[in-house]
């Protein structure tokens, strides 16, 4: 295993700089340069693991700042290949001059190409490509895309001749891609293809245990670049934290840490020297559905927990006409996390069923 006991001692050494009432993680790791300590980032690492050797093609999924590049490499220096990891950004690059990135070009393809060029795949070959922000890629160049993944030939621009290339790919997107599907900006069949190991990385607020821990990793980081002290961090900021939404996710926090670092002299971080918008953050209401008394024969704890689960679901489907993404946003829940709850439960049928019978008696 390449994680599990690397954070630990670490972990018990920072915990030592936090506020003594503050939770957190019980059980910390470093996967790569991964720090988490919740159980979801934990099954992720799992699955990196086992995939990493293979050359499936993975697609990783997840807010901004989440740690998909991350994920990227921790994959390709996992997998044993020895070819290079090549990262393109789908999204930033012009599509014709994406195409020619991609896959090369010969000379004299179009106006402007004095020399032959060899495309990232073929960079990429014995290794693996990264291409990021995939949810931007134009319909021609995913047409492309399709037939490397089906084929494993790259056909450079202006050429007539197809090249082999044994490449790993993987995939990276901030948005909802069957979303991108359904409005047909994405190919249904080239989803199919890439997602053959989906891994979705929840957004920072799904795991508050690991805000804490991350946010002293950066302070020990900066501490050491800076050649000061590591800053404490005061329970009034942890709360502050834990109750932010971090839209931004780990690199908003990140970034957070490292301006602090620079412009605080010793001490605690107080709330005082966090931004302004972060003090505005409301906690959610929190509604106690029941008061409760166990009885002495006990409870199914398990049966519970998801009688619970799914009246919140179908609550907030309710109160939103069955709309997933209001409904997840009133949970405080990623839509695609409510979309798999939705799936692995079952409920699919009796949502429509709820809501159909609420239209019928409205
Ligand atoms: N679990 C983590 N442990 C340590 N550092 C992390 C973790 N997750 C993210 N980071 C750091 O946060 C920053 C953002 O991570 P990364 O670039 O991998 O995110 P991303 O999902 O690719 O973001 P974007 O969608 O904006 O490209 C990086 O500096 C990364 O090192
Ligand atoms: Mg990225």
């Amino acid at each position: 295993m390449v994680y599990s006991t690397a954070f630990s001692a670490e972990s018990d050494s920072l915990s030592s700089l936090a506020a003594p009432r503050t939770p957190r993680a019980s059980t910390a790791t470093a996967f790569l340069n991964i720090l988490s300590g919740c159980p979801e980032m934990q099954k992720i690492f799992g699955v990196v693991e086992k995939v990493a050797k293979t050359r499936s093609t993975v697609l990783i999924l997840g807010e901004s700042g989440t740690g998909k590049e991350l994920v990227a490499r921790a994959l390709h220096s996992l997998s044993g290949r020895g070819g290079k990891l090549v990262p393109v950004n789908c999204g930033a690059i012009p599509e014709d001059i994406l195409e020619s990135e991609l896959f090369g070009h010969e000379k004299g393809a179009f106006t402007g190409a004095v020399a032959s060029r060899v495309g990232r795949f073929q960079l990429a070959d014995g290794g693996t490509i990264f291409l990021d922000e995939i949810g931007e890629m134009s319909p021609k160049l995913q047409v492309k895309l399709l037939r490397v993944l089906q084929e494993r030939k790259v056909d450079p621009v202006g050429s007539t001749k197809s090249i082999d290339v044994d490449v790993r790919v993987i995939a990276a997107t901030n948005k909802d891609l069957a979303e991108e599907v359904k409005a047909g900006r994405f190919r249904e069949d080239l989803f199919y293809r890439l997602q053959v190991v989906p891994v979705s990385l929840p957004p920072l607020r799904e795991r508050v245990g690991d805000i804490q821990l991350l946010a002293e990793h950066f302070m020990r980081r900066q501490a050491e670049e800076l050649g000061k002290p590591a800053l404490l961090l005061g329970e009034a900021t942890l709360e502050i934290f834990n109750r932010y939404a971090w839209p931004g996710n780990v690199r908003e926090l990140e970034n957070l840490i490292e301006r602090v670092s620079i412009l605080s002299d010793d001490g605690t971080i107080d709330p005082g020297q966090l931004p302004p918008h972060m003090h505005e953050t409301q906690q959610r209401g929190v509604t106690h559905i029941v008061e409760l008394t166990l009885p002495d024969v006990g409870v199914d704890f398990n049966a519970l927990i998801e009688e619970y689960e799914n009246r919140l679901i179908s609550t907030a489907l309710n109160q939103t006409g069955g709309n997933k993404k209001a409904a997840a946003k009133l949970l405080g829940l990623n839509r695609t996390t409510l979309v798999e709850k939705i799936k692995k439960k079952g409920l699919q049928a009796q949502i429509e069923m709820t809501v159909i019978s609420d239209e019928a008696t409205a």
